[in-house]
């Protein structure tokens, strides 16, 4: 008889995490897997985002914080892998307070490996970006590429990354980390810019572009990081790094004007603010290796993706609308 895979994912009713979830335990997923999200419901966790897979007989929610020992080792000890999203995740938020970065994102990631060295765990997903190698003029980092992170977020989520290949290298725990361009897609905290920029207009409201616009991102939807993510998890090798990117290399200027079409408006909505403090000027990953070893490639065109976007943000306002009346949005 087979046993059901036991997934830990943390962070799992964030933005990706939750993402995630509903995926492995949807009619796409694998099937015979169960899932347990450990998610602190920091203002960016939001319960809602499991509802879809809330009666699933799969899935159990914990209610609790990555950086407690005595819990993450108990839940760790019941589970087979662990997906490693939980983290503080805002570049701004970084910058006007470190303090919960490194908490969340260094001593909880340490904390979780750990645990997994303790209970023997098979295979654990350190789920991290691209922003931990620093700014890239021209041309796309491989994996090899040094790290040289310039936020604090960015900062914390590369000692994670080390934090986490130490423990394959000196544990010989299978740990696997996966380096991914910007995310856009449905239930995404509206402080980020894609889910901020719509949530504004759709209201009539004015959105603040940094500086003169010209910061260049990849935008990948979220159902791409997703399967690259289970690739990594099902086939990935142990100790490697893996980018995940494809997506849509676009100026803040042009993201812009992309989302106030989207929206039905025009550049006279746009406030022209100052920019955000050490910002990367352009992120740019190669994804050869993910592509060539596990057949990972970005399925959904970037038009088609932001107008499916815009269309989940005007049709659940009622998702929405609490989370900026809380946050101060
Ligand atoms: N959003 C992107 O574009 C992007 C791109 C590449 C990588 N990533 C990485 O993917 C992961 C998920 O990103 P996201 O955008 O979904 O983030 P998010 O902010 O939407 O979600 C983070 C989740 O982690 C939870 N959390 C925070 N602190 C916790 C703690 N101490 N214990 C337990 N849970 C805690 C929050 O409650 C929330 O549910 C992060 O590790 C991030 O660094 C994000």
């Amino acid at each position: 008889m087979n046993t059901a895979t036991r997934v830990l994912v943390t962070g799992g009713a964030g933005f990706i995490g939750s993402h995630y979830v509903r995926t492995l335990l949807g009619p796409s997923g694998p099937g015979g897997t169960q899932v347990t999200v450990l998610d602190k419901l920091t203002y960016a966790g939001n319960p809602a985002n499991l509802d879809p897979v809330r009666d699933h007989p799969g899935f159990g929610f914990v209610h609790g914080d990555v950086c407690d020992p005595v819990l993450v080792d108990k839940l760790v000890s019941e589970h087979d892998q662990i997906v490693h999203f939980a983290a503080e995740s805002h570049v701004d938020r970084s910058i006007a307070g470190a303090e919960a970065f490194v908490r969340t994102n260094v001593l909880g990631t340490q904390t979780l490996l750990d645990a997994a060295v303790r209970n023997r765990i098979s295979t654990v997903v350190q789920v991290s970006t691209d922003e931990v190698y620093g700014s890239v003029d021209t041309g796309s980092w491989t994996e090899a590429q040094p790290l040289g992170p310039n936020s604090p977020y960015a900062a914390s989520k590369a000692s994670a990354d080390l934090i986490a290949l130490s423990h394959h290298r000196t544990h010989g725990l299978d740990v696997r980390v996966t380096r991914c361009s910007n995310n856009y897609g449905p239930y995404q905290f509206p402080e980020k810019v894609v889910p901020l920029f719509i949530t504004r207009l759709l209201r009539g409201g004015r959105v603040p572009l940094y500086g003169d616009g010209s910061h260049v991102r990849d935008w990948l939807h979220v159902d791409d990081h997703v399967r690259a993510l289970e690739l990594v998890r099902t086939r990935g090798r142990a100790g490697e790094v893996y980018h995940v990117g494809g997506g849509t290399e676009l100026s803040n200027r042009e993201l812009t004007d992309l989302l106030l079409e989207a929206c039905g408006a025009d550049r006279s909505r746009v406030d022209h603010v100052e920019d955000r403090k050490g910002h990367d000027r352009r992120y740019s990953v190669d994804w050869t290796k993910i592509r060539d070893e596990l057949g990972y490639r970005p399925g959904k065109d970037f038009a088609t993706g932001l107008a499916e976007t815009v269309a989940w943000y005007r049709d659940n306002p009622s998702w929405w609308q609490p989370l900026l009346d809380r946050a101060a949005l």
